[in-house]
């Protein structure tokens, strides 16, 4: 999206305040540089002096198409700073928007240290009434939880409320998404603080507000579902493939159901990034805190652990073996349209071919991963050269535009395993490759697949008597 394609009438928050962002990373660098260009003033907090050396030298520290230009205006007209100085931050400023990190713990729960803190320095520098408003996501309670923390650091007649404002944006459409919103959610204790937080935003965006504990768990309920999905997709494509029937036919019948939808109805290596796995367990812990079950979210989970395994195991089959094999692997960034590594199932899937013995080169057109076992190259065409397979595993455009003749020529092996189902599949099995998918490729034994539809249409015994005809 270019700027100019902002609808104008849109393009304005209904009262342009003096704000302070915390945390310049997908979502503060996003929110601060979309406010400003809303009209806010904008001060942008981070702690991380590397990000802060590049932003401040006029560069970007991630990738996210339209967020660079956005970035360079407001720089220009004055309306974004960057600063490492929360004081300076927080100057004639009584809003501050929390975009830090909430990691999940080694086992699961969430680690929001970086919010305490964050919520603590704020209050501290501001020395006068703030608004927090919370764009990390949080398990329900969190704002309430933060405004007790934060009451041991007041200063005498300082008062500090905090809002819920989860952040829906996805990355790769980081900046569309903000510009483009399903709805904001406001979560707030006192309506006139609600109120002055909405403003914040154009006043024809469709607006939800609410109680805080809502508004936190609409965030992590939201990103569950869509978890859900995604392996709710996987396990159809699984039984289709048992089946002989068409994943890619089934899934888009299935999604052209309005109730339904089509999206994130997408079968593959299973969810990753920094929020899905991070909010889906973030879900089970907060469900487990209060002794509710979350069957549909455990389920979720335990399909999307077997997504990768699933893959490994079939290229295995198809392989014969995987010790000792060469695979090329073409995409480590959890998504297309992002350099995001962060529990990136390409990555996982790298990784577990390496743990089984296969020597792995990967490619990917702007991510890459530090300290692995895998070799990492900037040609597609290298990581195929020699190989006995090539994985699929994030569908970059790029990748659709390799030619299948040369691939076949530069390849040892004839294996495609498509998991992003990112190939035409038909002119790769033109030109002589084996074209496997996640729903698609293995061969089906199509006797047991009617066996028993025939069971259950004929009474007991007919069967025997059917087949023998
Ligand atoms: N990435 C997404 O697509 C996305 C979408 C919606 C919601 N969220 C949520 O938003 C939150 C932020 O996610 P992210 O992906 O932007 O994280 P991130 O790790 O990319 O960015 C967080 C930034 O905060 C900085 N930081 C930490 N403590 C700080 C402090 N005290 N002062 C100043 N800077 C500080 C870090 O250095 C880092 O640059 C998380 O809770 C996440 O779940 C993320």
């Amino acid at each position: 999206m270019t700027l100019n394609e902002l609808d104008p009438n849109v393009a304005a928050a209904a009262r342009p305040m003096r704000v302070c962002v915390v945390g310049a990373g997908y979502v503060g660098l996003t929110a601060a540089a979309c406010l400003a260009e809303l009209g806010h003033t904008v001060r942008c907090v981070e702690t991380d002096p590397a990000k802060l050396a590049t932003l401040s030298a006029g560069g970007m520290p991630i990738h996210e198409p339209g967020l660079s230009e956005l970035v360079a205006n407001h720089r220009g007209s004055g309306r974004l700073t960057f600063t490492s100085d929360v004081v300076e931050a927080m100057e004639d400023t009584a809003v501050a928007l929390l975009c830090v990190a909430t990691p999940p713990r080694l086992d699961g729960e969430p680690d929001l240290r970086q919010l305490g803190h964050a919520a603590i320095e704020v209050v501290i520098a501001a020395n006068s009434d703030v608004v927090l408003v919370v764009k990390s996501t949080v398990p329900p309670g969190s704002c309430e939880a933060l405004e007790l923390l934060v009451g041991g650091y007041t200063a005498d007649g300082q008062r500090v409320s905090v809002v819920s404002n989860p952040e829906f944006l996805r990355e790769s459409e980081a900046v569309w998404d903000f510009f483009n919103p399903d709805r904001v959610v406001i979560g707030a204790g006192r309506a006139d603080v609600g109120e002055l937080i909405a403003q914040l935003y154009p006043a024809r965006w469709p607006l939800l507000v609410c109680d805080r504990r809502s508004a936190e768990l609409i965030k992590y309920a939201s990103n569950t579902f869509l978890a859900m999905k995604i392996s709710f997709a996987n396990e159809v494509a699984a039984l289709a493939e048992a089946l002989g029937a068409e994943a890619g036919n089934v899934l888009a019948g299935v999604g052209l159901d309005g109730r339904i939808g089509g999206a994130f109805l997408t079968p593959g290596p299973g969810f990753g990034g920094s929020c899905l796995p991070k909010d889906l367990s973030g879900f089970i812990a907060v469900a487990d805190s209060v002794n509710q079950p979350a069957f549909l979210a455990r389920a979720t989970q335990r399909v999307n652990d077997g997504a990768r395994e699933a893959l490994v195991n079939k290229l295995e089959a198809t392989l014969g073996c995987l010790s000792g094999r060469q695979i090329g692997v073409l995409g480590l960034a959890f998504k297309p349209g992002t350099n995001d590594v962060r529990h990136s199932p390409a990555v996982g899937l790298a990784e577990a071919l390496v743990a089984r013995g296969a020597t792995v080169r990967a490619h990917d057109p702007v991510a890459s991963v530090s300290g692995t076992l895998f070799e990492q190259v900037v040609d597609p065409y290298d990581a195929a050269s020699g190989a006995d397979a090539l994985v699929v595993a994030t569908a970059w455009p790029v990748y659709r535009r390799l030619a299948p003749k040369r691939l076949r020529e530069v390849m040892g092996g004839t294996i495609v395993l498509d998991a992003a189902d990112a190939l035409d599949a038909h002119t790769f099995a033109a030109v002589g490759f084996d074209v496997y998918g996640v729903g698609r490729g293995l061969p089906t034994l199509f006797a047991p697949v009617l066996w028993r539809p025939l069971e259950w249409m004929v009474d007991t015994g007919a069967v025997d008597t059917l087949v023998t005809q």
